[in-house]
């Protein structure tokens, strides 16, 4: 089968959220399986070209914007073995030092992404089984397809719609959606076709979201407990219901060649759950080089998160007053996106850095998020809300023990070790209430647990990193869908 993911993120070459996590896994994990997939992307201005190999000119080929055809350049390149395309207009979008909030504008640049897509694959001639569209970024896309292609000569492809997280829904102005060429009329008929108490029945406020739903073949969202909360409430509850027969929650995997402490290249030293030593080696390479006092008797609580306010912010400060009252240690890295947010951090990191049970790193860093994780007794995840998260995992596979809130995805990987239903399950700590209490309720019985109990301590740690949360489950999920749409 050929599947084409189209997507606003890659990992690692143009990765801002999970969502760059994501694609690069369950394209890996389809080719394995024997598949042809191809990703495409824009060609940010941002992407470091020595990360691609075998770059090559493919096509170029002028694409429409706003009543205008634009030079487009598409390159091939191979990028962690994956095949990629990258999509590289003439004009201004894409340009700028991240990823995203260049100085265009960032909607008009993925309508027109997601047009130039499917003009490439017109012109030539490609025709993939699939088309696997991610976020609001591409929401556009299946309507684009219904409306333009399926007449055309493109005729195969299916479209399945991958939402990572509901809050962004691509709120879009009737005449933006007309510069790709879509005229509000059709978008109308979205409109009518569904329950007209969402957003996006005012013209002036279309969700680009919503009309990728009503037009995909399959609507996938990142975990099951995330699925049930998204039917219950939000801007989307009742298209999502009206289509519920064709969307499904499929928990994500992580990618478990780049997170894997039995090899990782970042680590002082490499372990894994048959020989957990090297841990501990992990835990004191970082209590020193920080400048933490080195003890392993106390336990270390370590959060990697864009600091927004889906990650549960003020949990996150009260966690670090916290496992500081309790005698612990605690590591935040991350950055805000919003100026107000990065300050008020900066502010408490000049309280807290000065000690040494506590740093705020506010900064991305990649090699010190995989020493972090692997030195880590405790990774703290309390989001207000969680569609899957990847944190939890990934610190479950470095031997980490997850405190989390129970919300969406967390819900579906953390099961409260002293909750008897649990059983077999039981891997962690949750808490349900977004006050501090209900996190100190969590995080006191862990810190106690660790200290009070080190043999069962340990033997939740053997059982995280057992823990298989490899795309293989995830990869297998989508196939079933992939093969229920296709055509012939
Ligand atoms: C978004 C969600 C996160 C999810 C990720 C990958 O970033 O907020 O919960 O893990 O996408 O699907």
């Amino acid at each position: 089968m050929h599947i084409i993911h189209i997507t606003a993120e890659m990992a690692p070459i143009a990765k801002v959220g999970g969502l760059g996590d994501v694609v690069t896994g369950l394209a890996r994990a389809c080719l394995s399986r024997g598949h042809t997939v191809d990703i495409m992307l824009p060609f940010y201005e941002c992407i470091q070209k020595q990360e691609i190999s075998d770059l090559a000119l493919i096509t170029t080929y002028n694409s429409y914007h706003d009543g205008n055809w634009v030079a487009t350049n598409a390159y091939h390149g191979v990028v962690s073995s994956i095949p990629v395309i990258f999509i590289e207009p003439s004009n201004q979008f894409f340009k700028g030092k991240n990823v995203y909030g260049g100085s265009y504008n960032e909607l008009e640049a993925y309508l027109f992404f997601s047009r130039a897509c499917l003009e490439w694959m017109q012109v030539t001639g490609v025709q993939p089984d699939i088309i696997h569209v991610h976020e609001w970024q591409i929401g556009a896309l299946p309507l684009l397809y219904w409306d333009m292609y399926q007449s055309l000569s493109l005729k195969k492809p299916r479209i399945v719609l991958t939402i990572h997280n509901m809050e962004h829904y691509g709120e879009c102005r009737q005449e933006q959606l007309s510069k790709c060429g879509l005229d509000g009329s059709i978008y109308a008929s979205v409109e009518k076709a569904i329950d007209d108490r969402t957003i996006g029945h005012n013209p002036e406020r279309l969700s680009l979201l919503k009309g990728g739903i009503v037009y995909s073949n399959a609507v996938v969202t990142v975990s099951p407990t995330y699925l049930k909360e998204t039917l219950c409430s939000g801007w989307l509850a009742s298209v999502l219901i009206t289509h519920r027969d064709k969307y499904f929650g499929i928990l994500n995997g992580i990618d478990t060649v780049i997170w894997n402490p039995a090899t990782d290249a970042f680590l002082p030293a490499k372990f894994h759950a048959q020989k957990p030593e090297g841990k501990k080696i992990c835990k004191y390479y970082i209590q020193k080089g920080l400048g933490l006092k080195s003890e392993g008797t106390v336990p270390l609580v370590v959060c990697i998160t864009r600091l927004v306010a889906q990650k549960g912010l003020h949990l996150i400060t009260h966690a670090i007053k916290r496992a500081e009252e309790l005698g612990g240690q605690m590591i935040l890295l991350g950055n805000s996106p919003v100026h107000w947010v990065q300050k008020d951090f900066e502010d408490l990191a000049n309280l807290h850095n000065k000690g040494t049970s506590t740093r705020i790193l506010l900064m991305y860093s990649e090699e010190l998020s995989h020493m972090l994780y692997a030195a880590a007794d405790i990774v703290l995840v309390p989001s207000i809300y969680e569609p899957c998260g990847l944190a939890q995992m990934i610190g479950m596979r470095y031997g980490a023990v997850p405190v989390v809130r129970k919300t969406g995805g967390l819900a579906d990987t953390v099961f409260d070790v002293d909750d008897p239903s649990n059983h077999e399950k039981a891997n962690g700590f949750v808490f349900e209430g977004i006050d501090e209490g209900s996190l100190n309720w969590a995080l006191d019985r862990a810190f106690r647990h660790f200290i009070d109990k080190p043999e069962e301590w340990n033997r939740i740690v053997q059982k995280v990193m057992e823990n298989d949360n490899s795309w293989n489950n995830a990869a297998g999920k989508y196939m079933e869908i992939y093969n229920s749409i296709r055509v012939g």
